[in-house]
């Protein structure tokens, strides 16, 4: 998460481009003391990727609780065949890529000749992360060319290439980290972004039981307890603030109301919290939350949602034998 550094790296046939200065440290600092100010306490879960959150969310997708991962690659390690995707020529563009493991499944099933002939444009707010996974990634496949975009998502959508036929790919349910109105804006801004005949590949969790979903979300090995306190630290070294991560406890709870899984931080005491930049403390009453993250899981009806947000057809829907996850094809209207 890098706001300060003007960086441009280039090695062989990777670029990567950071476009988070434009954003500032000042105005990400704001963002946070905002959250913490207001009379429910939250931090974005866009926060818990630093190096060490990109690394806590890998191990998080090897657990047996997290059955998201393992689910939508069952689903992309197969699905090539039965999409009609043209990949000659085509601009794969991929928000929130992370490990890039899932695009590695799908170029997997794609001939020599067409993977020459594909740009892969990795878009994340980790830049340590794009490096690592796009350096491992040219090992394995053979690309015209792979060019990292270190920005973020919601606030810099203008800054994706406009060149050639593009595929946007947004795996993971990633989607559902945002709230129901950010959704649907960024739907709509990603239909406006796309020109007919550009396509768009979306996974989406679904609704399940509840068990399933919270077991995913409390972990046994205690990872994602980890990977949620870690945002504490991301906050400190932005904001110069001193949160201590063994003041909390982890809470992760499904809301049906929502269909969303909601992530809390618990004030294990009460406490005063000082950031650098600003005059008053932040205080907490002992039991008090911040809230971190809503994951949120999807119908038949959120589909046709999407559909018509971001004016799209919908081509095809891929699924598991338990119907736990989408793969969802769209193309622009
Ligand atoms: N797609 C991968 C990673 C999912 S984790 C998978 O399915 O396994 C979510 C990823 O999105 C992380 O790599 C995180 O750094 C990135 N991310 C979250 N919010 C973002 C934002 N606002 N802009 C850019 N990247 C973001
Ligand atoms: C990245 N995102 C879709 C994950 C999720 O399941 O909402 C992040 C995560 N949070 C806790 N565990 C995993």
């Amino acid at each position: 998460m890098n706001y300060i550094e003007e960086q441009i790296i280039s090695i062989g046939k990777i670029r990567i481009e950071n476009h988070l200065t434009n954003i500032g440290i000042e105005m990400v600092k704001k963002e946070i003391i905002k959250g913490l100010y207001a009379p429910e306490k939250y931090i974005s879960s866009k926060f818990f990727y630093n190096e060490t959150g990109s690394k806590l969310f890998e191990q998080i997708t090897q657990l047996d609780e997290y059955y998201p991962t393992r689910t939508e690659k069952s689903i992309l390690s197969t699905f090539v065949n039965d999409a009609d995707i043209d990949f000659q020529n085509v601009s794969i563009i991929e928000l929130g890529s992370g490990d890039s493991s899932k695009i590695k499944l799908l170029l997997k099933q794609i001939s020599p000749v067409q993977l020459k002939s594909i740009r892969y444009f990795p878009v994340d707010i980790s830049q340590s992360t794009i490096l690592k996974s796009s350096l491992e990634l040219i090992k394995e496949f053979d690309l015209k060319s792979i060019t990292g975009i270190v920005a973020d998502f919601i606030l810099q959508l203008k800054v994706l290439p406009k060149t050639g036929r593009r595929l946007f790919c947004f795996f993971g349910s990633t989607i559902g980290n945002l709230t129901k109105t950010e959704q649907h804006a960024f739907i709509s801004a990603l239909g406006d972004e796309m020109q007919s005949g550009d396509g768009f590949l979306l996974g989406m969790d679904r609704v399940k039981d509840i068990s399933v979903l919270e077991n995913a979300y409390n972990d046994k090995k205690g990872v994602t307890a980890a990977f949620n306190k870690n945002i504490l630290n991301v906050v400190n070294t932005l904001c110069d603030a001193n949160f201590n991560t063994d003041d909390f406890e982890h809470l992760a709870f499904y809301n049906k109301a929502e269909n969303r899984i909601e992530m809390y931080l618990k004030a294990l005491k009460e406490m005063d919290i000082t950031i650098n930049s600003v005059f008053d403390t932040i205080h907490l009453n002992k039991g008090e939350k911040i809230h971190t993250e809503n994951s949120h899981k999807f119908t038949d009806k959120d589909v046709k949602a999407i559909e018509e947000y971001g004016n799209f057809n919908l081509k095809n829907i891929f699924t598991d034998k338990n119907k736990w996850f989408n793969l969802l094809y769209f193309t622009k209207k």
